[in-house]
């Protein structure tokens, strides 16, 4: 598993560190609320996991499926949802939570999706932001790490469903994806 990362692009000490301040950024502006974590499976639950636990106002969590890449590496714009949440967010402090954001396109129909819901408030957290991908703009409110335009691995993010439980992020070989 780890011949195919190309090289190390966030540690596992730099991430631990980024999701603190992401949490005590969250702490503060949360103060006095309860949150509800929606975490888009399956990437996001490693980050999910660790920023829940640097948040010190109450958090529930709940979790929804969307169909992105399969297993390749290009969105196809197309966003179904595989698995709906199990609360109901109307009146809910909703914070997504994602991996990252690419093309933009499922955070984009997400979000439409869960304001329809009525929620109190929403707003978005990624870990990784591409933003040189990006096909649709997506309002982030709590951005981990921009990082450049190669495929990442590890912390959750897979390919192929494959490399999720790496500590770090790495950048991925191409001759794993390109055969
Ligand atoms: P978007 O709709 O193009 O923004 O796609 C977002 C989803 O694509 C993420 O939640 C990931 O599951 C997947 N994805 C995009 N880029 C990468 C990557 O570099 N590595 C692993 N998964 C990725
Ligand atoms: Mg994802």
């Amino acid at each position: 598993m780890l011949n195919d990362v190309e090289s190390v692009l966030l540690s596992a000490e730099e991430l631990a560190k980024r999701i603190e301040e992401i949490g005590a950024e969250i702490t503060e502006d949360y103060a006095g609320k309860e949150i509800l974590m929606i975490g888009v499976l399956r990437g996001a639950v490693l980050f999910m996991a660790d920023l829940a636990r640097a948040i010190k106002v109450p958090v529930a969590i709940d979790f929804m499926a969307v169909s992105s890449y399969g297993s390749g590496t290009s969105s196809s714009g197309v966003v179904r949802i595989l698995k709906d949440l199990d609360e109901d967010v109307a009146g809910k402090h909703v914070l997504v939570v994602e991996d990252i954001i690419d093309s933009g396109l499922t955070l984009n129909y997400l979000l439409d999706n869960l304001k329809s819901r009525k929620p109190a408030s929403i707003k978005l957290c990624t870990l990784l932001n591409k933003p040189e991908r990006r096909k649709v703009q997506v309002n982030i409110d709590y951005n981990g790490f921009d990082v450049p335009d190669y495929f990442v691995v590890g912390y959750g993010l897979d390919y192929a469903e494959k490399y999720r439980n790496l500590p770090f992020i790495g950048i991925l070989k191409p001759q794993v994806y390109q055969g």
